[in-house]
């Protein structure tokens, strides 16, 4: 079915992604970096089968794997480092249990899909993207499901779709269909305009 809301809307299509989503190479692997390197990966060993270089971090991660995407309760990579430090399964072995801010912060990527890089992401990660909640929803988004909001342009159309940052004067929202799309603001209606400028806010 041609969606005729969508083309009213949509002036341009685009694959790449904003810096703004929060994904591993920009949040989490200078966490690994300092703290599991030298067990987890290529660069120096492997222990247990788990290498978190970036490149190669994509078989960790799946729903029966250590990194469960949108569950960090579920997902063995989080429970070890919720684990008391004399435990056998303790990560990082032999090492301080983690900052919990850190902690909080792989949490906060899982749940949001555990994405590598957010300005590469591949066909998986764009639907998962799509279909997680985001991690700490900005007050703009508040009550909305699943991050989606409602988004109406000048002619009174409405579509469903979350923000994924402002470019310029566009505003870049990801349909629930995992497409995203770059609109001007000054094709959305005002209020939509503004919930843009307010959500992308620092
Ligand atoms: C001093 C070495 C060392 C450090 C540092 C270390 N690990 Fe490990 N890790 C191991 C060893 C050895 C195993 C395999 C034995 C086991 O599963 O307990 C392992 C296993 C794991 C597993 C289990 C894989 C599975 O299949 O269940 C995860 C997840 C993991 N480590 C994550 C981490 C994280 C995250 C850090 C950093 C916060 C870290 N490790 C730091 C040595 C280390």
């Amino acid at each position: 079915m041609k969606n005729h809301l969508l083309t009213a809307l949509v002036v341009s299509t685009t694959a790449s992604f904003s810096g703004t989503a929060a994904d591993y190479v920009s949040e989490i692997l200078p966490i690994m970096k300092e703290h599991c390197w030298d067990c987890h990966s290529n660069e120096t060993e492997v222990k247990g089968n788990v290498a978190l270089d970036p490149d190669v971090l994509a078989d960790q991660i799946g729903a029966y794997n250590v990194i469960r995407p949108g569950n960090p309760a579920e997902s063995g990579f989080v429970e070890r480092l919720k684990l008391d430090e004399t435990h056998n399964d303790f990560m990082p072995r032999k090492g301080k249990p983690l900052p919990k801010r850190e902690i909080e912060k792989i949490e906060a990527w899982i749940q949001a899909g555990a994405i590598i890089d957010a300005k590469k992401p591949t066909e998986d990660e764009t639907k998962r993207m799509a279909e997680m909640k985001p991690a700490a929803p900005s007050a703009g988004a508040a009550g909305a499901e699943a991050g989606f909001q409602s988004w109406t342009n000048r002619e009174g159309k409405v579509i469903e779709a979350r923000l994924l940052g402002l470019e310029g004067d566009a505003a870049k929202l990801l349909l629930k269909n995992g497409k995203s799309y770059v609109v001007p603001l000054s094709s959305l209606s005002e209020e939509s305009a503004k919930m843009a400028r307010e959500s992308a806010a620092p």
